[in-house]
């Protein structure tokens, strides 16, 4: 049997690598977790639609904690990116909810792409 696919808007991945995470990014990453589910924007939560991972280096290490958010184009021409550099928790949970209302996401911080 087939594992239960959840359909999402965005896929939010935030970065855990060395240098990142001495400026703080895995308490941001529990941080922005506990806000999802407080929320219900988490995609396995009633009318949630977000999924957000750890990933490895991001290649921005001198501007952590960096964040990138991936979701498909409205007009369905492939997947819209956005790339953050010095995230905070307020900003995280901005590019959050862009994500799940489907609004144009944040321009602070973007580091890409052009
Ligand atoms: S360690 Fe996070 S961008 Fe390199």
């Amino acid at each position: 049997m087939a594992p239960k696919f959840f359909a999402t808007r965005a896929h939010l991945l935030v970065c855990q690598g060395q240098s990142c995470q001495g400026r703080g990014s895995a308490l941001l990453y529990k941080a922005l977790w506990n806000h999802l589910e407080r929320q219900s924007l988490a995609y396995y939560k009633k009318g949630g639609s977000l999924r957000l991972t750890e990933s490895g280096c991001l290649g921005a290490c001198s501007y952590g904690p960096t964040l990138c958010v991936y979701r498909p184009k409205p007009a369905g021409g492939g997947l819209e990116e956005a790339w953050y550099a010095a995230v905070d928790f307020p900003l995280a949970t901005r590019i959050a909810g862009a994500a799940h209302e489907e609004t144009p996401l944040p321009e602070e911080h973007r580091y890409g792409p052009e």
